[in-house]
C-alpha cells in the first residue's frame, strides 16, 4: 500500500518540479525524435521493475525531448499551455479510474459533464439545447459533427446513412473554404464523403470564403449539401463571413457546420465576439478545450444543434448499456468512443477556475501581444506581416523587397532555424497561400504582455544574423 502511495507521490512531485521548472529552462528542446528513440530502444522487459524506479527512469530519460508547449514563450502551433487547475483535475480522472462512458459508469463523471457542456453553450452562447459530446479534439469534434449533418440531411432525402450506409445514397454536396483546415478533409474521408469529393470555394487573402463563390456554387448544384465553414483560420486567425453564409445556407436548406477549434473562443469577449456574428445561426460547430481554454490534451467538443442527429450518428447498443428513453444526456451517445477519459472534468475545473472574466482576460492578453508584436515587426525592414492581425495570430515572412519567393522561403526557414537553436522562443513555420511563413500563435495561458519586446528582439536580431550570413555566403568564393 504504502509503495504505491510512493509511487504516486514520486509521478507527482516530478511533475510538478517540471511545472516550476518551465520558464527557466530553455524554450526549445534538447534532443531530438531520433535520439529520442534511441534513449528508448530496449527490449521487451522479461520482468516488471519497481514503479518508482520505472517513473523515475520515465522522467530522466523522457524530460530532454520533451516540446515546452506551457513555457510562456512557445508560439509553434496553436496550443494552449496545459493550466496547472486543469492538469491537477486531470490527475484525479486518473487517480479516479472512472470511464466516462455513461451515468452508471460514474455518476460523478456524468454530472460533470453534463454542467460542464452547459457552461460551454453559456460562454460561447450558443443553442442552451444543443448537445455537447467531449472528444479528443477539433479533428474528432469535425467528424462528430459532420456524421451528425450527414445522417441527417440524407434522411431529409428519404435516406438513413447510419443505418444504411452510403452505397446508392443521394449524393451529398459538400462546400468548403479553400483554406479550410486539414481535419476537415481527414473528417470527410473518414464520413465516406471523400477528401477529394468536395466543392471548394475561393478565399480572400486572409483565407476568408468569398461568399459570392459560395452563393454561385450552391445554385450550381441539388440534392443535400453541406456547408463547412471556419471561425479563426489556422495561419491568420481570420473569421468566415458568417451573416452573408449563413443566408446562403438556409436558402439552399443546407447544414451549416463551422470549425472553431480556437476562434470560437473569440465569442467570450465583448469587442472580439463581432467577428464572430451569425456562427451561433449554425447546425453543429468544433472547438478545442486544449487551445484557450487551457485544459491538458487531450480536449475537443462536438456541439450540435440536432441532438437526435447527432444521437442517431453516434448510436451504439448493448443490454448492459442504458437505453434512451427520455430527453437525458447520456455521454456515450455523442462521441464516436464507449470507453473514454472523463474530459469534461478538466474542462469544468477550466471554467470554474477562470469564469467569464479568466476567458475574456486570456483572449485579450493574447491578442494584444499579438498585435503589438506584428505592429513592432511590421516596421523592421525586410519583415512583412502577411495577415491582418485581428486575433491571436501572425504569419511573417523575411526578405529583401526585390527577393524572389525562393529567396523569402530561404530567409524565412533560416530565420526559424536560427530561433529554435537559440532556445528564447519558439516559433512555428507553415505554407500560407504561395508563401513559406513563420506563424506565430498566441494562446499559452503563461504568455503575458511582458514577452512582447523579448519576442521582437529574438525575431529583428535573428532576422539581422540572417542578413549577415547571406551576405557572407554571397561573398566569399
Ligand atoms: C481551425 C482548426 N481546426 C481543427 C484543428 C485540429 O484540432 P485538433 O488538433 O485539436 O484536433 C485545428 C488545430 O490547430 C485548427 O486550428
Amino acid at each position: 500500500m504504502s509503495d504505491r502511495l510512493e509511487i504516486l507521490r514520486t509521478g507527482f512531485s516530478q511533475a510538478a518540479a517540471y511545472r516550476q521548472g518551465i520558464p527557466d529552462r530553455p524554450c526549445g528542446m534538447a534532443r531530438g525524435y531520433g535520439e529520442m528513440l534511441e534513449t528508448f530502444d530496449e527490449p521487451l522487459p522479461e520482468y516488471g521493475k519497481a514503479g518508482k524506479a520505472v517513473i523515475e527512469e520515465l522522467v530522466q530519460k523522457g524530460e530532454p525531448g520533451l516540446t515546452p508547449m506551457a513555457h510562456p514563450r512557445f508560439f509553434g502551433w496553436v496550443l494552449g499551455g496545459s493550466d496547472p487547475v486543469g492538469v491537477a483535475a486531470d490527475w484525479l480522472v486518473s487517480a479516479w479510474g472512472q470511464n466516462a462512458a455513461f451515468h452508471e459508469s460514474s455518476p460523478t463523471v456524468s454530472a460533470i459533464e453534463q454542467i460542464a457542456g452547459q457552461w460551454l453553450l453559456d460562454i460561447l452562447d450558443l443553442p442552451r439545447t444543443a448537445a455537447v459530446g467531449f472528444a479528443t479534439g477539433a479533428t474528432v469534434a469535425n467528424f462528430t459533427a459532420l456524421a451528425a449533418a450527414r445522417g441527417a440531411i440524407l434522411r431529409r432525402h428519404g435516406w438513413d446513412p447510419d443505418a444504411d450506409g452510403l452505397f446508392g445514397a443521394p449524393p451529398i454536396t459538400v462546400l468548403v473554404g479553400d483554406d479550410a483546415h486539414t481535419s476537415v478533409f481527414s473528417a470527410l474521408g473518414y464520413l465516406g464523403l471523400g477528401r477529394r469529393r468536395v466543392c471548394r470555394i475561393q478565399t480572400d487573402t486572409q483565407g476568408r470564403m468569398e461568399p459570392a463563390d459560395l452563393e454561385r456554387k450552391v445554385a450550381d448544384t441539388t440534392g443535400p449539401k453541406i456547408i463547412i465553414t471556419q471561425a479563426g483560420q489556422i495561419n491568420t486567425g481570420a473569421f468566415d463571413p458568417f451573416p452573408a453564409v449563413v443566408n446562403i445556407a438556409r436558402n439552399a436548406q443546407a447544414w451549416l457546420h463551422v470549425d472553431g477549434a480556437f476562434g470560437l473562443w473569440a465569442r467570450a469577449h465583448p469587442s472580439y465576439r463581432s467577428l464572430t456574428t451569425g456562427v451561433e445561426l449554425a447546425d453543429s460547430w468544433a472547438v478545442d478545450g486544449h487551445k484557450w481554454l487551457q485544459t491538458p490534451f487531450d480536449s475537443g467538443y462536438a456541439i450540435v444543434r440536432d441532438t437526435d442527429a447527432l444521437r442517431q450518428a453516434m448510436q451504439i447498443d448493448a443490454s448492459y448499456l442504458p437505453a434512451q428513453t427520455g430527453a437525458e444526456r447520456i455521454p456515450c451517445f455523442l462521441v464516436p468512443e464507449l470507453s473514454r477519459r472523463a474530459r469534461g472534468v478538466p474542462t469544468w475545473a477550466m471554467l470554474k477556475s477562470l469564469g467569464r472574466a479568466g476567458i475574456e482576460e486570456l483572449v485579450d492578453r493574447h491578442c494584444s501581444v499579438a498585435k503589438q508584436v506584428a505592429a513592432k515587426l511590421d516596421r523592421v525592414p525586410g519583415v512583412r506581416v502577411l495577415n491582418d492581425v485581428q486575433l491571436n495570430q501572425i504569419v511573417i515572412d523575411f526578405g529583401a523587397p526585390n527577393a524572389s519567393g525562393d529567396d523569402r522561403k530561404a530567409s524565412t526557414e533560416a530565420v526559424i532555424q536560427r530561433i529554435r537553436d537559440q532556445g528564447v522562443i519558439f516559433v512555428g513555420g507553415a505554407r500560407w497561400k504561395e508563401t513559406w511563413v513563420m506563424r506565430i500563435s498566441v494562446i499559452c495561458s503563461a504568455t503575458g504582455l511582458t514577452e512582447v519586446e523579448t519576442v521582437v528582439d529574438t525575431i529583428t536580431s535573428a532576422w539581422t544574423e540572417v542578413q549577415a550570413g547571406m551576405v557572407e555566403e554571397r561573398i566569399l568564393p
